[in-house]
């Protein structure tokens, strides 16, 4: 992808720090080999641990090495940074229905059409939507409409690298991140967050967790009320990942719940 104006932005105010510590850019889509058999602890997403078969069927694999949830069965929610504008696109393979991407049950359906939030300049506003050529027979992921659920602890789900510079997995890693306030977050990262557009979730005191780079685009999500799932965030940034006092940046879904549902519609979902 290219570098945007947000990335350019944050990568000067950062300084010293190097240019990968803030990119949006979606890793490259190659996969790690097979962990270390023989009762290695596996440390994934960054932090975390394998998810079984099945645990969170709504997540897809997309080929240009981002995540992202079933929005509709024809329709996949992922990150403006991991897709180049709107329009025609057959050009993206999206894998659904495993946790193993070498999985001989993995659904492989292609692009058809990418629409990027409008208005999306690099800063915020990180959300995209694709359309599949067909629908895949797994279950969707809600998305919050309001923000009553973005506070509590979240569950973060990808197939990004295990650490910071680290290989993209082969099997689907999960880990639990808690709710990190906007002012809290901010004092991170100053004016490269938007708070009304992005919420932040990490463990603050000791770093360890967190999505990392591939992780991008894939869903932040926690139990609703009634049990289910829903979808709260958006793997969008960081600075490196799981450092200390560096929260992970999410886009804030129910920010664009009204939109997402209106861009879906124009994409006959
Ligand atoms: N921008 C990255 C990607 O394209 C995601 C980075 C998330 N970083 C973090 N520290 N939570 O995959």
């Amino acid at each position: 992808m290219r570098p945007t104006a947000a990335f350019l932005r944050r990568t000067t105010a950062a300084g010293a720090v190097a240019l990968a510590a803030f990119s949006l850019q979606p890793a490259a889509a190659h996969a790690a080999p097979a962990p270390t058999p023989g009762g290695t602890v596996h440390s994934h997403v960054v932090g975390g641990t394998r998810a079984d078969q099945g645990e969170f069927p709504f997540m897809v694999r997309l080929s240009m090495g981002c995540g992202g949830a079933l929005y509709a069965k024809d329709i996949v929610l992922t990150a403006a940074h991991c897709v180049d504008g709107s329009g025609p696109d057959t050009s993206i393979t999206a894998t659904a229905g495993v946790a193993d991407l070498q999985d001989s049950a993995a659904v492989k359906v292609a692009s058809t059409q990418v629409l990027q939030a409008p208005g999306y300049n690099g800063k915020g506003k990180d959300w995209a939507l694709i359309k599949l050529a067909k629908p895949v027979d797994q279950p969707t992921l809600k998305i919050a409409g309001a923000d009553t659920y973005n506070n509590g602890d979240f569950t973060i789900a990808g197939w990004g690298a295990d650490k910071e510079g680290g290989d993209q997995q082969r099997y689907l890693l999960k880990a639990t991140v808690p709710f990190v306030d906007d002012a809290t977050c901010r004092k991170a990262y100053g004016d490269s967050l938007t708070p009304g557009e992005e919420i932040c979730a990490g463990k603050l005191d000791t770093g360890g967790t967190d999505t990392c780079q591939g992780d991008s685009g894939g869903p932040m999500f926690r139990k609703d009320d009634g049990g289910q799932w829903i979808q709260v965030g958006i793997v969008s940034w960081g600075e490196g990942c799981a450092r200390p006092g560096k929260p992970g940046v999410y886009t804030e879904v129910s920010t664009f719940a009204a939109d997402i549902q209106k861009a879906a519609s124009q994409l006959g979902g």
